[in-house]
Formats: structure tokens, sequence, C-alpha cells
């Protein structure tokens, strides 16, 4: 058994004062400022799901990958390792960082990605305090959303994925120059999706991260406030004809889109495998 979910994301950021008004305001998350300066985003009952890094500049820094049990991680651990790729285990201080009870780090070169592999996240004894009124986050078992990148080479990233990392086929989607596999490692009808390089992406480009409020409202309250602070929209809000999210996408400085959405559709054994020639059933126009 490989990933069965989406532990946290880190970042680097230029502007703290802009990545602490998208996550509160916007989003309603909880942040905590540590002393290397460092921004901690908190979300659901984990200790935090995000890391921001005052680096001066704006990019995905890592991902990680939570396994079911320390055997699903050795095991991973193994198959990389066999596969020549350097893994290394990461040490008590970045445990301690990452609050997880273990974890091994290695450079995915499909999707040129630092990737971290994780077993025990730590739960919080604490509630999640949002900053706004907000119904929370789907996660847990589902974890905590899902992430897009772009790939020159989609066939070599999807078979790393499905055969290496335990990933399962959600569906395909073509439409203009684009093309996108969707794939789910829990229910979440994806929790990863690779393109090509369309849109003039670069081979390894972060397309965008997405959250799932619980409530849709939350969405509209969210998206009032985005216009109101004027945040750029890479689209308006939408309706997927994949995973049935409805949805609205931030552009940020980083040129990734924070997508914040609700209403996804769970993979079940019943799923069928589709091709989808639009990635909206409406909306999500984008913004002239
Ligand atoms: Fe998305």
């Amino acid at each position: 058994m490989g990933v069965n979910a989406l532990a946290y994301v880190t970042f680097d950021m230029a502007d703290p004062a802009y990545w602490q008004s998208l996550y509160t305001r916007v989003l309603g998350m909880q942040l905590t400022e540590r002393a290397d300066g460092a921004i901690e985003v908190r979300c659901d009952e984990m200790h935090h799901r995000i890391t921001l890094y005052p680096t001066g500049t704006d990019a995905l820094r890592s991902v990680g990958w939570q396994l079911p049990d320390a055997e699903a991680l050795d095991d991973l651990v193994a198959k990389l390792r066999a596969r020549g790729l350097d893994v290394t285990e990461g040490s008590a201080e970045l445990c301690a960082e990452r609050r997880v009870h273990r974890l091994y780090r290695f450079f995915e070169p499909f999707l040129s990605v630092e990737t971290e592999l994780i077993v025990g996240q730590h739960s919080d004894r604490y509630a999640f305090v949002p900053t706004r009124g907000i119904a929370g986050y789907r996660t847990g078992p589902l974890g905590l959303g899902h992430v897009v990148f772009h790939t020159h080479d989609v066939e070599g990233a999807v078979t790393f994925y499905r055969e290496v990392m335990g990933f399962g086929l959600s569906d395909y989607m073509g439409w203009a120059d684009a093309a996108a596999v969707f794939l789910h490692c829990n229910p979440r009808h994806h929790t990863l999706a690779i393109m090509n390089l369309c849109m003039g992406r670069k081979s390894g480009h972060f397309n965008h991260i997405m959250f799932e409020a619980l409530d849709y409202d939350d969405v509209g309250y969210a998206y009032d406030v985005a216009r109101d602070d004027r945040h750029p929209m890479i689209m308006d809000l939408g309706k997927h004809t994949n995973d049935h999210v409805h949805s609205f996408y931030i552009r940020t400085p980083g040129d990734y889109g924070v997508e914040y959405g609700w209403g996804g559709r769970l993979v079940g054994p019943d799923w069928q495998v589709r091709f989808y020639d639009q990635p909206m059933l409406y909306g999500h126009r984008i913004p002239r």
C-alpha cells in the first residue's frame, strides 16, 4: 500500500503580509509565526498543514505525502531506492519542524519536486480556531486537498505515481492544448493532477493547490473577500466536469493558483474512468 493522503505542503514566500492576508482574510485559516520568521498555517485538527518560509521568493518548496503506517513507509523507501532514487531519512530536527513521527525525503524527477514521505502527523490537542466564522475544511481521511503540476513527461510521471507511489487513476481530460491526468490516493476525486506543457508552462511548474470547504457559503463569502481585497482571479466561480467541485482560483505572486472549492465527489469501488473534453460544466471564466 502506498501514499494515502496529502499531509502538508511547504512554500517559499517573498512578502509575509500578502500571505498572512490571503490565508486569514480569504481562507479563514489560523497562523502561527515561528521565531525564525516562518509561518505555520492551520486549517483542521493537525498542528499545521502549510509552512511558508521567508526566503524572498514565492514558490513551492516541498510536498508531504502520508503513508498509512511504518511498514508501508519502509516498503516505499525500498522501492524508490531500488529505482536508484536518493532517499534520505529526515533528521529528528526536521521531524520536529514538520510535526511528524517519521520522515524520508527525495527529489522526485518527473514533477521536479522535493518530496517528503511521512508517518504520524501530529494532531493538536486544541481545536482549530478560524479567523472568520467558517465551517472549516474537508480534510481527515481525504487529506489536505490536491496539488497540480506540469511536466514534459506526463506518461512517465503518471506511471511513477501509479506504480511506485500507489495512486489510482480517476480520469483524463483534454481541451485546447491542455492534457491532464487525475489521480487519487483516498476517496477524494484527485489528490494529484499531472498536466502537459500547455498554457506556456515549463516542466515542473506548480499549477495550483486546492482547499475544500465544508460549506459552500464559505466559498461564496471568501469570493467576496477576495474580490474586495483585489486578488487577481485565474478563474471565476464555476463547477468542474470531473470532480464536480464548485470553486474559484486566485492568482498568487508565485504564479501558481490557490483554488478554494466545495462539493467534490468521492471515488468509490464502482468508479468509472472517463475522458472529459472540458474542465468546467459552467463558470470558471477567465477574467479579461
Ligand atoms: Fe483543482
